[in-house]
């Protein structure tokens, strides 16, 4: 069993007078599962950074209905619609003072799995690089699927709210999870056990790991920190204040692997501004010969040293182009954006991207001799190829709605897209990588959205999502593009296949 540590730092909330009942309110009804400060207890944290997704009504629905099936219970019978409201808009309501959350909270969160018993050989005879890992939102819980039998090998708990993509170790033993509420989980794939979990942010967008698998790098909206913690015993290595140049803290939107550089690549959320932290030994500050991991940090020196690069403008939503000295970038206008050189600090070159480009969810291929890059579009129901030598919008291709996800493989002579938004969001659209095409549109569930596509390890297969509460994992062979497997899941947001996930990285060697 997991032992609880939970202590939460001293911060308190300001509640103006406005606030005083709904404030009582909370602490007389919600304060023990939810924690003070609304930081999250046995219950999820309970912030404006959250709360956004429940829409409409939706959250007033929750306090009075509460939840099926888990500890929320429904309060129409303790509090009236009007003091509902009032909690309503208390929870919407920002922290202020923004809470603490450094090096000592976040040691101090720590649960140890006592039951963990590390083992050698896996406990089961599947591929472990072909094992996929399906991500379902509706119970959080992830699937561990034998990416060859398509049997499921396990179901195992997540904390509240998985957000971003689940990374893996290596040499595929270990999957780090990240959740909202910014705690992380470390769980081993081979004994099918959790092994630990820490709370590195209060509210977090997503997590990488460094190239050797032993840094944990993570993004953080609440508070506005960047955090490096150890991926052997999840312990905090930096916390990192984040601002812009002038001073103003600035939440981060997203953190990337620069695994050729062997840094991390930050997107500021609230200053028009890059950070690169370089982890591996003779990063280029250091200006001399020197492997701090061999003979420990030089006298004086950050082990984590780490740059700024100012732009002219807001950036988000990054591509890291193959070799790792490209960002392209979005500008959160919508209207498109920039690519930045991180050898040289400068942006290069503007993209001729409207209709907000989904570019995080991008994919790259070649076509003859050139590389090119897949975007979707949030906004307009277009995939725009981008030369990656040029910049230049090489094609766009009208899909059937707006998409959120493409996703090739080097075996597969296709690009698959989902049509996420519109009245299609049931169909994905497979685009031939080479005439740039659309060769056939599969819709897995008629009525149902369809999002999400993962190859197995070879590429044989590609697995699409039917995001539904009761929904399914429909597995297609890859060049017949027939259906084979239909795997029931419970809303399952995405899936992760170790071998796939990892092969990137491995290339770079150590
Ligand atoms: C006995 C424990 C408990 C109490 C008391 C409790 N909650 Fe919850 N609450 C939970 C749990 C557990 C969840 C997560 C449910 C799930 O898995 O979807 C939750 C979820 C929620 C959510 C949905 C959050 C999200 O992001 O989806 C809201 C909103 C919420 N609670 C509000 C309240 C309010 C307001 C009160 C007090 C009036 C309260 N809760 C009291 C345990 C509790």
């Amino acid at each position: 069993m997991i032992r609880l540590l939970i202590s939460f730092g001293s911060a308190v909330l300001t509640a103006s007078l406005v606030l005083a009942e709904p404030a009582a309110l909370y602490q007389t009804h919600c304060v023990e599962c939810h924690g003070e400060n609304r930081l999250g207890l046995i219950g999820p944290a309970l912030l404006p950074e959250t709360l956004g997704s429940l829409r409409g009504t939706a959250l007033q629905d929750t306090i009075k209905n509460g939840r099926e099936a888990t500890e929320m219970p429904a309060f129409r019978e303790v509090l009236s619609d009007q003091q509902i409201e009032g909690l309503s808009a208390f929870l919407k309501t920002p922290l202020a003072p923004a809470p603490h959350w450094g090096p000592e909270q976040i040691s101090s969160s720590l649960l140890i799995n006592e039951d963990y018993e590390p083992i050698d050989e896996p406990l089961w005879s599947a591929d472990p690089m072909n094992l996929t890992l399906v991500v379902e939102t509706t119970d959080h819980s992830v699937s561990v699927v034998d990416g060859d039998s398509f049997e499921v090998l396990t179901r195992f708990e997540t904390p509240f709210g998985t957000r971003g993509q689940p990374k893996f170790s290596p040499d595929g033993r270990y999957v780090y999870i990240m959740s909202r509420d910014g705690w992380i989980q470390k769980y081993d794939l081979y004994s099918l056990q959790e092994v630990r979990r820490v709370r590195a942010g209060l509210n977090s967008r997503n997590i990488v790991l460094s190239h050797d698998g032993k840094w944990i790098a993570v993004a953080n909206y609440l508070p506005n920190t960047f955090v490096i913690l150890s991926a052997d015993d999840l312990s905090p290595q930096k916390v990192e204040a984040v601002q812009g140049k002038d001073g103003l803290p600035s939440r981060v939107s997203a953190v990337y692997l620069a695994a050729k550089r062997k840094s991390f690549v930050l997107a500021l959320k609230d200053a028009p501004s890059i950070w690169e932290v370089f982890y591996g030994p003779n990063p280029p500050h250091y200006g001399f010969a020197h492997d701090w991991r061999i003979e420990g940090p030089a006298p004086n020196k950050d082990p984590f040293p780490l740059r700024t690069i100012t732009l002219k403008s807001l950036v988000e939503d990054f591509y890291l182009d193959p070799t790792d000295e490209y960002v392209m970038g979005a500008s959160p206008s919508g209207t498109g954006g920039q690519v930045v050189d991180l050898v040289i600090g400068h942006t290069i070159a503007n993209l001729d991207l409207a209709g907000m480009p989904h570019l995080g969810s991008g994919s790259t291929w070649q076509v003859g001799d050139r590389t090119v890059m897949a975007t979707p579009h949030l906004r307009e129901p277009l995939v725009s190829i981008v030369d990656m030598k040029t910049w230049e919008t090489v094609k766009q291709i009208k899909m059937l709605g707006s998409g959120f996800f493409t996703r090739t493989h080097e075996n597969s002579p296709y690009i698959w897209v989902d049509v996420f938004f519109g009245p299609d969001q049931d169909a994905i659209q497979v685009i031939d990588k080479q005439s740039l095409e659309i060769v056939k549109t599969l819709r897995p569930q008629k009525g149902s959205r369809a999002a999400h596509v993962e190859f197995t390890k070879d590429g044989t297969y590609a697995m699409v999502s039917v995001w539904e509460e009761d929904g399914a994992v429909v597995v297609y062979d890859a060049q017949t593009l027939e259906e084979t497997h239909r795997l029931p899941m419970r809303k399952p947001q995405g899936k992760y296949n170790v071998g796939n996930r990892i092969m990137r990285v491995q290339s770079v060697g150590n």
